[in-house]
């Protein structure tokens, strides 16, 4: 009798913490496009919501066009490689020239950021690499003046996280090198004022020194870090066909990077469908972990997840590009598992910018893709809608939820004094 009873207290117990906190999925089929369950409310309550472009990509400065008597940006590298090289801008020989034509119809861009609800926006231009604000009308006026002053400035890494290929010690020191190398490359030179140890011993004389000025200069000089996460890798070892002195920066770990393991199974869900160099698949768990490891290894700094996104093929007709549920898909299990690292590893993060607010040119690709969770037209560009992505993205981040489920979240501490200034006061 006893112990019925205590059984089904258990069982009690588990129900209810069942209904308070659904598991997140890594695979097909998901079931988190309910906002029921998964909505900015189950976030901290500062947290910002919002969404990325980038200057180049949308054009937030045109280099072509002379704008109400403004000369222009001036060109930069990107520019001078897709004229050189047109097909290398993308097969459909796109480039930035105008793409999405944000630096003329930002009040549109600002339009659909309204109907999204989002608390903020990220973007650049061209004659500073990156800024962050608050989004309104007035800030984007403010930031044509080039007066930014509120701006904060962080380094953005493109992060991937890597698992090992197989359960072999080789695999895993491949994995964890992968780690070391892509991980630490931007982020030792701002912690320490050098470059990894492993990358030291194996690039060597190829790896440029920092001046002693120089390593003052730039460590802990950081105000948050904005990590971009899109996919993970399997790892295995690879000896370099090549001998070092030719080695480019993707043979020094010396590992072979697949989106299959040993045993033949796939990383997860489609990510890209490429049928020439091999389809590209995704892994939402991954933002768990390299959130954690940035945690970990760099004394849990503030994080801002700048970019997180999926592309549909540019050949879709209009109906099927904005029926996007893949894209649906792709943000909320990326969504429930960051929710899930701040609920249980406190990770300082603040805010996710899903990549993109519309769609635009993408590097190396042209326009035969679209990121965008509003669709644009490429023959009418004030012909900008949210896609079906838009419209759930829209529901979480106003929570439209019928019960909602309050977490109790472990609050870090939230300053925006950079790192230089806190080991200072210390
Ligand atoms: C950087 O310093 C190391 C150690 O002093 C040296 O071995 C290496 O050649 C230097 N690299 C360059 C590019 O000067
Ligand atoms: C590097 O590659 C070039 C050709 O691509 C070759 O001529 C040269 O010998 C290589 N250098 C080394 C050190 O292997
Ligand atoms: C893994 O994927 C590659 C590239 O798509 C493919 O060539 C290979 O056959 C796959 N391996 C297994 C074991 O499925
Ligand atoms: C794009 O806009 C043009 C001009 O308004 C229109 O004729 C065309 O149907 C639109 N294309 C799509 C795919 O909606
Ligand atoms: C946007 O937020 C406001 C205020 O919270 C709310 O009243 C409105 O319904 C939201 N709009 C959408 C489309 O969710
Ligand atoms: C947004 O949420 C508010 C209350 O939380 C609700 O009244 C409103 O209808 C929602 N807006 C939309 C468009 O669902
Ligand atoms: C948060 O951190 C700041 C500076 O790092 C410190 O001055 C402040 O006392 C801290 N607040 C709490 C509540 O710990």
């Amino acid at each position: 009798m006893k112990v019925h009873g205590l059984a089904l207290v258990g069982f009690l117990i588990a129900v209810v913490s069942c209904k308070a906190i659904e598991e997140c999925r890594e695979n097909e089929p998901f079931t988190c496009g309910n906002t029921d369950q998964l909505s900015s409310k189950s976030f901290p309550e500062d947290f910002i919501f919002g969404v990325a472009s980038a200057a180049y990509q949308a054009c937030y400065k045109s280099t072509i066009f002379d704008v109400e008597g403004d000369k222009g940006r001036g060109l930069n590298v990107w520019d001078g490689f897709t004229h050189r090289y047109p097909e290398k801008g993308g097969s459909d020989h796109g480039n930035g020239d105008t793409t999405c034509d944000s630096y003329t119809r930002w009040q549109k861009d600002i339009d659909i950021m309204d109907e999204l609800n989002a608390t903020g926006y990220r973007f650049s231009f061209a004659w500073c690499s990156l800024t962050y604000m608050t989004i309104s009308n007035h800030i984007i006026m403010v930031c044509r003046d080039q007066q930014f002053q509120k701006g904060k400035i962080g380094p953005v890494m493109i992060t991937r996280w890597f698992l090992p290929f197989d359960e072999t010690d080789a695999s895993r020191d491949a994995a964890d090198r992968m780690k070391e190398f892509f991980l630490g490359w931007f982020m030792e030179p701002l912690t320490k004022g050098r470059y990894p140890d492993i990358m030291r011993e194996i690039v060597g004389s190829r790896l440029p020194n920092f001046t002693e000025a120089e390593a003052e200069l730039v460590a802990g000089s950081y105000d948050f870090l904005g990590l971009n996460y899109y996919t993970t890798q399997y790892a295995q070892p690879k000896p370099n066909p090549v001998t070092w002195a030719n080695h480019t920066a993707m043979m020094d770990p010396g590992a072979k990077l697949t989106y299959n393991n040993s045993r033949g199974e796939n990383l997860g869900p489609l990510f890209v469908k490429d049928e020439k160099n091999g389809n590209a698949y995704y892994y939402p768990k991954g933002i768990y972990y390299v959130m954690d490891y940035f945690k970990n290894k760099y004394n849990n700094p503030l994080i801002y997840i700048t970019e997180n996104g999926f592309s549909t093929p540019g050949e879709e007709t209009r109906e099927e590009a904005v029926a996007d549920s893949k894209r649906i898909d792709y943000l909320c299990s990326h969504l429930c598992f960051l929710r899930k690292v701040i609920r249980e590893k406190g990770v300082n993060i603040k805010g996710y910018f899903a990549w993109a607010l519309g769609d635009n040119y993408e590097f190396c690709k042209g326009f035969t893709v679209r990121f965008g969770l509003s669709y644009v037209n490429w023959t009418d560009l004030n012909d900008r809608n949210l896609k079906k992505s838009g419209k759930w993205y829209q529901s979480f981040i106003n929570g439209t939820t019928k019960n909602p489920v309050k977490q109790d979240f472990r609050r870090p501490n939230f300053s925006f004094q950079n790192q230089k200034k806190k080991l200072a006061d210390a």
